[in-house]
């Protein structure tokens, strides 16, 4: 049995999907989850909770009723936010985002500053981008959720192509997690063997598209909301690296801080993820058209970070 504790401030679709993987996974002994809906929370909290003791898992969810509670987490998620509904870009959330991101940080910063940050609302890398600055914490504690999700949705796409090896698909996106993201299909492999040896160059363009509408076909299907099974799962994969220490490499959203010829700015990019956070980036050796489709994505980004220092900072 081990004794770490995750705090999960947010808990819609994706805050308590994530406590309910978590919960069964059994990394974890205590989950605390945090929201504005009071009694909504508490009702999770208790449902999860007695579905972890159905499975015989060890670990305990409870509802937070002030930030005091976070005290003592090992790791924060931060999915508080209003998601996307259609019509609206994941860019649209930005000013009313941030300022929820800031509010929540005000109790993270009190009661649990070592707490490694998760961070999944969006626009993902902007929140990145706010959470660090409104906390000042350092880089390798503030990572953001995104890289995951739009690497399963690729290898969704490939498996749709291929028609084998399912389970056995590795895909690779970069970038921010918007419109601009960079599938990098050479990266991208079916049990080692990379796509362009199996796929034509149209299949490929195909899958790329897909892959950067992935979110998009969900919202529009779903009507209500976004998706939230993809991305609790893939948050769990980077809680479950920093509470154990696995030393895993994930695609997440981190600072860079030269990295890529990059300096100020978030970007998501292969990171290795242990009970420091971000233990080491990963430099890719892209080639011109990779560097050029990464250097269109953090533009992007940058974009929504100089709106964001215009019309929220200097409130
Ligand atoms: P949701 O609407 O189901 O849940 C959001 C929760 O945040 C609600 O329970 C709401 O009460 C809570 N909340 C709002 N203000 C709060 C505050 N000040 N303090 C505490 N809780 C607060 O939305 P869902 O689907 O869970 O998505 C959450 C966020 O994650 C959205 O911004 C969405 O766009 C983003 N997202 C990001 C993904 C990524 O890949 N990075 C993937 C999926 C969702
Ligand atoms: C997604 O990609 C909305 O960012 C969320 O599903």
């Amino acid at each position: 049995m081990n004794t770490k504790k995750v705090g999960i401030i947010g808990v819609g679709n994706v805050g308590s999907t994530l406590a309910y993987t978590l919960a069964h996974k059994g990394i974890c002994s205590n989950i605390v989850l945090k929201d504005i809906r009071e009694n909504i929370v508490q009702a999770m909290a208790l449902d999860i909770s007695q579905s972890a003791n159905a499975a015989k898992s060890h670990t305990v969810v409870t509802a937070a009723t002030s930030g005091i509670e976070l005290k003592g987490c090992d790791v924060i998620v931060i999915t508080a936010g209003l998601p996307r509904t259609p019509g609206m870009s994941r860019d649209d959330l930005l000013v009313t985002n941030a300022k929820i991101m800031e509010s929540v940080l005000e109790d993270v910063k009190v009661y649990a500053p070592k707490a490694k940050l998760v961070i999944v609302s969006n626009p993902l890398d902007a929140m990145v981008y706010t959470a660090l600055k409104v906390t000042n914490f350092p880089r390798e504690q503030v990572i953001g959720m995104a890289g995951i999700l739009d690497s399963a949705r690729m290898s969704h796409f490939i498996l749709e192509k291929v028609g084998y090896g399912a389970g056995q698909i590795e895909s690779s996106v970069m970038g921010g997690h918007g419109d601009d993201m960079v599938p990098l299909p050479n990266y991208s492999t079916v049990a080692g063997v990379a796509i362009p040896e199996l796929l034509s160059k149209s299949d490929i363009e195909d899958i790329v598209t897909k892959t950067k509408n992935g979110g998009l076909q969900i919202v529009k299907l779903l009507e209500t909301g976004s998706a939230y099974y993809a991305p609790a799962h893939a948050t769990s994969l980077m809680v479950e690296a920093i509470l154990h220490n696995q030393r895993k490499i994930y695609p997440c959203a981190v600072m860079l801080d030269g990295e890529y010829d990059y300096e100020n700015i978030v970007g998501g990019v292969p990171v290795m993820l242990g009970s420091n956070g971000v233990e080491k980036i990963i430099e890719l050796n892209l080639n011109e058209e990779q560097k050029a489709l990464f250097a269109n994505s953090v533009s992007s980004v940058q974009e929504l970070v100089d709106t964001l220092n215009t019309k929220y900072f200097q409130k």
